[in-house]
């Protein structure tokens, strides 16, 4: 799908931003492994959850819908050791979560399982789950010496042993695959190294009393006696909201956000629009199974001036960068982006990806190996974008056109429906045009 966005009287108003999908996948795992039924509320129902919850349709794992707007489902848990084998290869599609989270949970079961993706998925790094999950026991190959999915599951008999793993990369992923193995581990398995990345799943297992906890520098996870079934709300998305908050900056518009989560490992693109010189209050209101919940509110600002982000908060903005990128053409001085070398392995090439989306509208950019810098405050033009399957990418083009006279028109927007289906909707909801 080809269509042109802009936004001639800004983008603002009053959002509630989609369920959070990194909560919903792990909300769907981990129920269904749990003793019993599981009811989730306010569940993202989106291509990458769908993919998780398919593979899991097909591990044998019940999964009935009981409400639609907004969308919540039962899940009958079948135990850490109760999937099925399935017929037939299991799809993750796009999503590098699903792929990564469930190899934890079915590495060493006694299943034979082949787990596969898309063309993007194929190209992405699985060696980072492979390798520390054979160490525990796991019979676990992938093509290219274990470097890239499909990904062959041999049977176990559902036991894995006690492994220190130090993480180099901070990745959720990975850190997550591990815990949920190591929920069937006899002993006390340690995490140390680049924990720094969003903890959804470290609070997941403590909303359900699982005996994990924080040691100098790593966590611990000690025997599991199981997972118990739960009830839970999920939150909404703050990587969706970024979008809004983005839109609304670069078209001086104000803007509200409600119902979205706040986990304090997703805010760094909150402190980053603070420190660009952006408005902003954030009012938790409660929590939702471990995790913050609240309300962000953006005052129009005075203008925005350039900001230097390195390694040590890129974790808590990995999937905001894009954004930042579109901010900094709307800043004064230079924006440089360093230690985000991850960003070559997404669901694109997404350093790449930004200069392409900086150089479409007239921007000045100079690429690194692992970051960007950005001359800010040029003139910028109208242009065109190909989303090239990546969701993240197609969705920031959009929001780009909201601060461009003449807008921004995007090739492939049809990638937005593995996150965030009803951004086109909420766009022209909030103001935008899109023709
Ligand atoms: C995610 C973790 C991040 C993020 C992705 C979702 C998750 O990836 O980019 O969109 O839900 O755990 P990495 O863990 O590979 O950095």
């Amino acid at each position: 799908m080809k269509a042109q966005f802009s936004a001639p009287r800004g983008i603002g108003g009053e959002v509630v931003p989609p369920p959070d999908k990194s909560i919903t996948h792990r909300a769907l795992l981990l129920a269904s492994v749990a003793e019993g039924t599981s009811t989730i509320g306010n569940i993202l129902d989106t291509g990458d959850c769908r993919s998780t919850r398919g593979c899991l349709e097909r591990l044998g794992v019940p999964i009935e819908d009981i409400a639609r707007e907004p969308k919540a489902i039962r899940v009958h848990g079948r135990g850490l050791l109760g999937y099925r084998e399935p017929p037939a290869i299991l799809d993750a599609e796009n999503s590098g979560t699903t792929i990564r989270l469930l190899s934890g949970l079915l590495a060493a079961l006694p299943l034979y399982v082949v787990l596969t993706g898309d063309a993007s998925l194929l190209r992405r790094p699985m060696q980072r789950v492979v390798e520390p999950l054979k160490r525990m026991g796991a019979r676990i190959a992938g093509r290219d010496a274990d470097r890239y999915a499909p990904l062959t599951f041999l049977p176990g008999d559902g036991s894995l042993r006690a492994v220190d793993h130090h993480l180099e990369v901070a990745s959720a992923q990975v850190k997550s695959a591990l815990l949920l193995a190591a929920l069937r581990v006899p002993e006390v398995t340690r995490i140390t190294g680049r924990i720094d990345s969003r903890d959804h799943t470290e609070r997941l297992l403590r909303f359900l009393g699982l005996p994990l906890r924080e040691e100098a520098g790593g966590l611990a996870l000690s025997p599991c006696p199981g997972v118990p079934a739960f009830q839970l709300e999920i939150p909404g998305d703050i990587s969706s909201a970024a979008f809004w908050l983005t839109a609304a900056l670069i078209s001086g518009r104000e803007l509200a956000v409600r119902g979205c989560g706040l986990n304090p490992t997703r805010l760094g693109f909150l402190r980053t629009l603070e420190a660009m010189g952006a408005d902003l209050q954030v009012d938790p209101e409660g929590e939702h199974g471990g995790e913050p919940v609240g309300a962000i509110r953006l005052r129009a600002s005075e203008g925005l001036r350039g900001v230097a982000i390195g390694e040590a908060e890129v974790p808590s903005l990995i999937d905001e960068i894009p954004l930042v990128a579109i901010l900094a053409l709307f800043a004064s001085g230079t924006t440089a982006v360093r230690g985000a070398g991850e960003l070559r392995v997404k669901e694109s090439d997404r350093l790449q990806a930004i200069a392409r989306l900086v150089e479409a509208v007239g921007g000045r950019i100079r690429l690194e190996a692992d970051g960007f810098t950005i001359e800010g405050g040029r003139p910028l033009s109208p242009g065109r974008v190909e989303a090239r399957g990546d969701h993240r990418i197609a969705m920031a083009a959009a929001v780009l056109g909201a601060g461009i006279p003449g807008g921004v028109t995007v090739e492939g927007m049809e990638a937005a429906t593995v996150s965030y289906p009803d951004f086109p909707r909420h766009y022209r909801m909030l103001g935008g045009s899109i023709e």
